[in-house]
């Protein structure tokens, strides 16, 4: 086994998940906890998490020095490789820049961490502040970048290494063959592991065993995890399990007939829809704040499915919260808060409902392979995800009954443009944003003083990251033109060119 010590970063559990690939065990384990494990002699590697702390504060988290004398091999990556610095007698100060993306990583010394292939270099993804400033005694660089000197530095006699780069990331050529190697390092044997029908048997299983005889009902949004999860649920409860629909009224334009359509015609399963359109534009009037806007609409969610549970005697509630929903509401002990899901972040504590979450330890690409070996058809395993919240986050400022009719009708156009170009597959996610900006335009020889619509479309696999899509001009200008024509309350309309990070998919 491996241990993870996590120390709050963003993809943590990315390590994880990237280990359970290779077939190697590993736990993810708070610093504070380390020495429950360091005398589990099934231990043969440690691996130090990123963090966004910075490792020579005194209230830094850190490690004891003795983890690095147990003839045990230590890997620390990012913030965790700043630890190693610190704690060994380096330096680590603030880097002359911020790094948040790509660069460019020169092998400076062979080493068995970069044993894939015979290359010099290769891309990697990075994302700190900070950096180590000079190496501690025994350590020899093995990989440098443009800008940082102590990219990658090895202990080899210890079998001590450290990388300021993320190898989880999809994004980092050969990270899964650096994790491989270091498996090895740790005498390990890394093997691919698929993820197979029998492992999703096994999870209905469980579903069925933790609830028993109880009633269930579950939110279904429409979106790939709540469909998946709920139909897993449904394929373990059968009548136990109520599928619940709420129509909060910030939905895209067409989605609840939809819905009801495919779930019985497909699956035979009778979704329950309950309109609470009012109550959700009530509860946000007035409301600019994004994240007050999440958590209101996070309760009022709540408060509806409560009201149904109620009705049906339910004792649990089917979410599709997904593993980046966890972390990036803060859901490990030393992640920060990025913005609060909806199906996370603002949960009350006196829930009656417990939650039941089939999906809560996957990504979305995972989750997809799921859909997929249930037979799922790729109309639902490769829907781009609709966030919680709908439009409420999609519209900068208040949210009105007037914006979500512009922005929805902006938003079909999009939508429909992309899939007639048939890019549905190529994109993560494509969507109108309602701006809240007012400019000048030109309408029939008349002055207008319109509304700005803009428009995203991101690709990515993980969604931890992910980069902006570069859409043909022929198309952008088309998908401009028909919002400026039918949607005659816009006169501009922009095109978001950022990456995640630093920005995220949703604007709010
Ligand atoms: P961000 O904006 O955080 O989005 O980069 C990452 C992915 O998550 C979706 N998203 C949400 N999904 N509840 C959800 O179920 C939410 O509150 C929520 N906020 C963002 C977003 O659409 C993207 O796919």
């Amino acid at each position: 086994m491996i241990i993870v010590v996590d120390f709050g970063s963003q993809t943590t559990h990315l390590i994880g998940r990237r280990l359970r690939e290779i077939g190697v065990i590993n736990q993810i384990v708070d610093p504070e906890n380390i020495s429950d494990h360091i005398q589990d002699k099934n231990l043969k590697g440690i691996i130090l998490s990123g963090g966004p702390g910075d490792a020579y504060k005194e209230d830094a988290l850190t490690v004891d020095r003795s983890i690095f004398n147990l003839n045990i091999p230590v890997l620390g990556i990012c913030y965790g490789q700043q630890v190693i610095a610190q704690v060994l007698g380096g330096g680590v100060t603030p880097g002359k820049k911020k790094e948040f993306g790509p660069a460019e990583l020169r092998i400076t010394q062979d080493s068995p961490l970069f044993d894939f292939c015979h290359i010099e270099k290769f891309n990697v993804w990075m994302n700190h502040g900070d950096e180590v400033s000079s190496l501690p005694h025994g350590f020899t660089t093995i990989g440098k970048t443009d800008t940082i000197p102590y990219a990658a530095i090895a202990d080899e006699e210890r079998k001590l290494y450290g990388i300021q780069f993320h190898p989880e990331v999809v994004h980092t050529q050969f990270g899964l063959d650096i994790l491989k190697n270091f498996a090895r390092i740790c005498a390990l044997e890394p093997k691919d592991q698929p993820m197979t029908t029998e492992f999703i048997e096994g999870l209905i299983a469980d579903i069925k065993e933790s609830v028993g005889g109880a009633q269930v009902i579950g939110a279904l949004s429409g979106g790939v995890d709540s469909s998946i999860a709920c139909l897993m649920v449904h394929r373990a409860m059968g009548d136990q399990f109520t599928p619940v629909y709420i129509d909060s009224g910030l939905m895209r334009e067409g989605e609840t007939d939809e819905l009801q359509k495919v779930f019985k015609q497909n699956y035979d399963m009778e979704v329950k829809i309950v309109h609470a359109e009012k109550q959700f534009l009530d509860n946000l009037k007035g409301v600019t704040d994004p994240e007050q806007k999440r958590k209101i609409i996070g309760k009022t969610f709540i408060d509806v499915l409560q009201e149904e549970a109620d009705k049906k005697d339910a004792t649990f509630l089917v979410q599709g919260t997904i593993y980046p929903d966890v972390i990036e509401s803060a859901g490990t002990k030393h992640a920060k808060n990025i913005k609060s899901h909806h199906n996370v972040g603002g949960l009350p504590k006196d829930m009656k409902v417990m939650l039941l979450e089939p999906l809560r330890n996957f990504y979305k690409d995972e989750v997809r392979t799921i859909g997929t070996l249930l037979k799922l058809p790729k109309e639902i395993t490769h829907r781009h995800p609709f966030p919680g919240p709908g439009l409420a986050i999609r519209i900068i400022g208040d949210v009105t009954q007037s914006k979500l009719e512009i922005l929805r009708r902006a938003d079909t156009i999009v939508t429909t443009e992309i899939h007639h170009a048939g890019l549905d597959e190529k994109l993560w996610q494509v969507f109108a944003i309602y701006t809240g900006i007012k400019t000048t335009g030109v309408r029939g020889d008349n002055r207008a003083y319109g509304e700005t619509i803009a428009l995203r479309a991101v690709e990515s696999l993980d969604v931890m990251s992910s980069n902006f899509a570069k859409l043909p001009w022929d198309l952008l200008e088309k998908i401009s033109v028909r919002i400026v024509t039918e949607v005659t309350e816009v006169n501009r309309v922009v095109y978001d060119i950022t990456n995640k990070p630093p920005g995220t998919v949703e604007w709010e």
